[in-house]
């Protein structure tokens, strides 16, 4: 039986590199990095690697999932940004995952605009957390560790 590498993916998409700068009313102040160094000391009494990834680009992100697909990791964390409107690509990248996966955003996307509304992802996805700030990151952490922790 292949052993699972106990490491979760996290990876966010477009724009979220500008986090803090960018439209903090909505996003929150904490910067990318802030997140990321949360999210790591938070990993590490839970037992488990964090490997982050963002980019703007869409194939960047889609050759990131055909990455993690070879190293059979425990989940995957992922906020799509704007792609989890509009992404069958990245869609079709996540159904080669067997893992664990969580959609996360930062804003509740279902009080804002319509076209925000859908999500191309939803129905792929383990589960989706939106609408708690940079507190759905570690939400998302806890529930994969304690699924696997589970099974
Ligand atoms: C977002 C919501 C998306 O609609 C938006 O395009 C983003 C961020 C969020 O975290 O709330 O870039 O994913």
């Amino acid at each position: 039986m292949t052993q699972k590498i106990k490491k979760i993916q996290v990876i966010n998409g477009p724009n979220l590199n500008m986090l803090g700068k960018r439209e903090p009313e909505i996003y929150g102040s904490l910067t990318l990095d802030q997140i990321n160094t949360n999210l790591a000391q938070q990993a590490i009494p839970l037992g488990v690697a964090l490997d982050f990834f963002q980019s703007n680009h869409e194939g960047a992100i889609v050759d990131k999932l055909h990455e993690i697909f070879d190293e059979n990791i425990l989940g995957v964390i992922i906020n799509p940004g704007a792609f989890t409107h509009t992404s069958i690509a990245l869609r079709d990248a996540l159904l080669l995952l067997t893992c664990p996966i969580v959609e996360i955003h930062l804003s509740n996307i279902y009080k804002r605009e319509a076209f925000r509304h859908t999500s191309l992802l939803a129905d792929i996805v383990t589960g989706q957390i939106t609408g708690f700030g940079h507190y759905g990151y570690q939400m998302a952490l806890s529930a994969i560790v304690n699924m696997i922790n589970e099974s």
